[in-house]
């Protein structure tokens, strides 16, 4: 863990390395977010590295629909609370930027639903889900009225 404050800015932010997959894979399973599509091609992820190990990592999807999602926030327990997280947000928002996206959304939880308003996120009405995940109606969850995920976005240009 960092000792003090200065450490907290050694952290280094960059792009994920091919042979980094598996390490991505076992923080994201550890803190129970889903791996089946760290994989998948439309993923850019980052990772945090503190001291040349991964603390951290996540990650902008794009959708064929010109939708732009921030997924796979992670942050190692023990490093928690320290702005990691929101180095990593910040980081995304730099790279939609330059790729000219001024909107990104995220699908989360009431229980990290108040890190993403820290980040200038605001919570959208639940309906408009389906209009731009797809995915989501076949999703069983959704079908069954079982689904808790609470949609945000933020606009990059305010
Ligand atoms: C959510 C997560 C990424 C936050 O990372 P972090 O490095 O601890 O966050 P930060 O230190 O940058 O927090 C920034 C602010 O958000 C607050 N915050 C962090 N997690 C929060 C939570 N779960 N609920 C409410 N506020 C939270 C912090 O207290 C801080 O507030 P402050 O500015 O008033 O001090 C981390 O807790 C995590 O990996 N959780 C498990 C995986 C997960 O649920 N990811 C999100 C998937 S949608």
């Amino acid at each position: 863990m960092f000792e003090n404050k200065k450490k907290s800015q050694n952290i280094r932010l960059r792009s994920m390395k091919k042979n980094e997959i598996n390490s991505v894979i076992s923080l994201v399973k550890k803190l129970k977010l889903p791996v089946e599509h760290v994989l998948e091609y439309n993923n850019f992820f980052i990772v945090a590295e503190y001291q040349n190990k991964i603390i951290g990592c996540g990650c902008l999807t794009f959708y064929d629909n010109n939708i732009v999602e921030i997924r796979s926030i992670a942050v190692k327990k023990r490093f928690q609370k320290r702005r990691v997280g929101s180095k990593i947000i910040k980081k995304l928002f730099e790279i939609a930027k330059r790729k000219n996206i001024h909107t990104v959304y995220t699908r989360t939880s009431m229980k990290t639903k108040g890190f993403f308003l820290k980040l200038e996120f605001k919570e959208m009405p639940k309906n408009m889900i389906l209009r731009l995940f797809d995915k989501c109606k076949s999703c069983e969850k959704y079908v069954n009225n079982k689904c808790d995920s609470i949609l945000m976005d933020v606009n990059l240009l305010e």
